[in-house]
């Protein structure tokens, strides 16, 4: 089904299929709502000033990652810290974003980037995972279940989680400590949460210790040595017939309208792992530490993947 991602572009998909595609998902979401599938997002209606400042601080910020695209420069963070024991991959600036993934300013701006980013639909295509979750403990207790988001950022989908399930134990791990301050203050209505400063790469959990982790977003920004070492600490982390729910870009032939601007996609922004990622056999990779795959779909530009640990 999928094929080698190109660095030639052909005709990109047009301004109106891509809403007209985003429409569809907007549709299934509100579908899902009314079906009880979860529950409509809380700030439907945002306050406005609220988001008008986010506006002005985006607005703000793009003439330095324009600045960024002109010059090449995506290696800001390395040059500003030293002595440092996060992985080299990540000293990077992200997307050609202000301070990478390392600083409060980041972390404020990151939700609104990606919603730009997906013209509105980012927040939407997280949701969709919520499906595939419900469905890893339809048949437990509530308040015996655990689960981990791992790369867990400013905790938008642990917020969604906890919206949908007030008892469920749920906690997050990110290395950007920025961000999980941020993620700390999204969630702090709430209870039954813990966030941790760490690695995916050597998780500080035990075997076997949760019911179901989720993975937004990630992969598409890990070399392919780290994502081998990650899906296996996934395993490692999940109880025997755990679940991964697994959210991250469309591969070449999940959608080949759209084939042409994933091909186009790192050369118009820093990911640098990106096109490795786009060609990385992901069903080979979950299946070699022994997953089995369950379902796939897609939301829009995401690929939604559920996996069972055997
Ligand atoms: C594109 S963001 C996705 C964040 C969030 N899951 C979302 O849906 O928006 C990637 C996240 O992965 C985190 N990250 C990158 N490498 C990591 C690693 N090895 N272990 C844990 N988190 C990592 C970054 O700090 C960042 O928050």
């Amino acid at each position: 089904m999928r094929r080698p991602a190109s660095s030639t572009a052909s005709t990109f998909p047009s301004a109106r299929e891509i809403s007209s595609d985003l429409s569809s998902l907007l549709s299934r979401d509100w579908a899902n709502i009314e079906a009880g599938l979860y529950v409509a997002p809380e700030q439907q209606w945002p306050n406005p000033i609220r988001i008008l400042k986010k506006a002005r601080a985006y607005f703000r910020d793009l003439q330095k990652v324009n600045q960024r695209i002109v010059t090449g420069n995506s290696r800001e963070v390395a040059h500003s810290l030293h002595n440092t024991s996060l992985p080299a991959y990540y000293l990077q600036n992200f997307h050609f974003q202000t301070d990478g993934y390392l600083s409060e300013a980041s972390a404020d701006l990151y939700d609104y980037q990606v919603e730009v980013l997906f013209s509105g639909g980012a927040e939407t295509m997280r949701r969709q995972a919520l499906i595939p979750l419900r469905a890893a403990f339809c048949d437990k207790n509530i308040r015996d279940v655990n689960v981990l988001d791992l790369a867990c950022g400013t905790g938008r989908f642990m917020a969604t989680i906890k919206q949908n399930y007030p008892r469920l134990a749920v906690s997050g791990i990110d290395l950007s400590a920025p961000y999980l301050r941020l993620a700390k203050q999204n969630l702090i209505h709430w209870s039954r949460f813990k966030l941790v400063h760490g690695n995916g790469e050597s998780l500080p959990f035990s075997n076997e210790s949760f019911d179901a982790v989720s993975c937004i977003y990630l992969f598409h920004e890990l070399p392919r040595p780290v994502r081998r070492n990650v899906t296996n600490e996934i395993y490692r982390v999940l109880k025997p017939k755990g679940r991964l729910i697994f959210v991250d870009s469309l591969q070449p032939g999940d959608h080949p309208p759209f084939d042409s601007l994933l091909a186009h996609f790192p050369h118009a922004t820093h990911e640098p792992f990106y096109t490795d990622f786009l060609n990385d056999d992901l069903e080979h990779l979950f299946c070699s530490a022994d997953f089995k795959i369950h379902s796939l779909e897609r939301a829009f530009f995401s690929r939604i993947m559920t996996l069972v640990k055997q």
